[in-house]
């Protein structure tokens, strides 16, 4: 049987991406096969793809680090042929093992989770690792004491996927937001987080998670030593089970659950992927692009 992959390449100093007609003999090894539905394209991801960034770190690879879909064969007692399931998090997945751009993937058994109570084979990649970090964010400011009187919340990169949600989130529980988006003065971002940090509240906290427009950035120490503002890192890169109350209040009726999925989040055909991973590269793109399979086109 031969299906489609997006493998990235190394070719000297250069990384290619080819979409590839394979059989599962070519995907790394692994005890479940799982028919994709649906993967999400996150920032890291469009790197790998577009040989940016430094995502990949075994070649040739697979990239693609959150699917969907149905399993077709198990080596493994806990899985079983028909599965709803999805594969996300961690650091392997589309990083060192064969990722989620393909219309079959195949995974250690241990990767592998149950798509939840809440959610579908499409809103939990549509949702995925960029509304969980936002959840995350979101939970660590409530459990510092930021509550919606305490003045408004600014999101940068704000057309992105993750601020996308999260300013969806801060709206739905009552939180005046100030969004700021790059989109017409990119140049202006870096200074605009430290311009942030001068006009934080007293207790102010700023969640920090994105490294799109840099990884570096400056600012005076007072907003920290005079105000108490205080910078909180994220990292949700964390597998299904262990998500906790975050992914759990985003389930259909929870209370962090995006109400605007379907403004925020649009289809991939996965012929165009390659080219869509450049577009958010570039920064053009607004919200969360999600790979819908079963397409039928022919590898290039
Ligand atoms: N810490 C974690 O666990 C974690 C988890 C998920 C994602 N992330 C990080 O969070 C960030 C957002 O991820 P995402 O998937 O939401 O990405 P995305 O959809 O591509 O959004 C990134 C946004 O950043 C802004 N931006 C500013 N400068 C940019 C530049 N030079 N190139 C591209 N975009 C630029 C743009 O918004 P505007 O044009 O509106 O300014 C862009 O839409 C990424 O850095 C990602 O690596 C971290």
């Amino acid at each position: 049987m031969k299906f489609n992959a997006l493998r990235l390449y190394r070719e000297g100093e250069t990384r290619v991406s080819r979409m590839v007609a394979q059989t599962l003999d070519d995907l790394d090894a692994g005890d479940v096969v799982i028919r994709a539905q649906y993967a999400a394209v996150n920032y890291k991801d469009a790197r790998a793809v577009s040989g940016a960034g430094n995502v990949i770190k075994r070649f040739p690879c697979v990239p693609g680090i959150e699917v969907s879909g149905t399993v077709v064969s198990s080596t493994s007692p806990a899985w079983r042929e028909g599965d709803a399931v999805t594969v996300q998090g961690g650091q392997e997945f589309g990083i060192r093992h064969d990722g989620a751009y393909a219309e079959f993937v195949r995974v250690p058994a241990a990767w592998v989770a149950r798509i939840p109570d809440g959610f579908d084979a499409y809103d939990v990649v549509a949702l995925g690792i960029g509304a969980y970090t936002s959840a995350v964010a979101v939970e660590e400011l409530m459990r510092r004491g930021v509550t919606p009187d305490k003045g408004p919340i600014a999101v940068t990169g704000a057309t992105g996927g993750c601020s996308s949600f999260a300013i969806d989130m801060l709206a739905a529980l009552g939180y005046t937001v100030v969004a700021s988006t790059g989109k017409t003065a990119e140049a202006a971002y870096l200074k605009s987080l430290a311009a942030l940090l001068r006009t934080m509240k007293k207790g102010g906290v700023v969640c920090s998670f994105g490294n799109a427009a840099g990884e570096t950035f400056t600012s005076s120490i007072y907003p920290f030593i005079l105000r108490s503002v205080s910078l909180a890192g994220i990292n949700a890169n964390h597998p299904v089970a262990t998500r906790g109350s975050a992914w759990t209040r985003m389930a259909r009726g929870g209370d962090l659950r995006p109400r605007n999925l379907d403004k925020i989040c649009f289809d991939i055909p996965f012929a165009r992927l390659r080219e869509h991973c450049d577009e958010v590269v570039a920064g053009t793109v607004r919200g969360r692009g999600v790979v819908r399979f079963g397409e039928p086109f022919r590898a290039s």
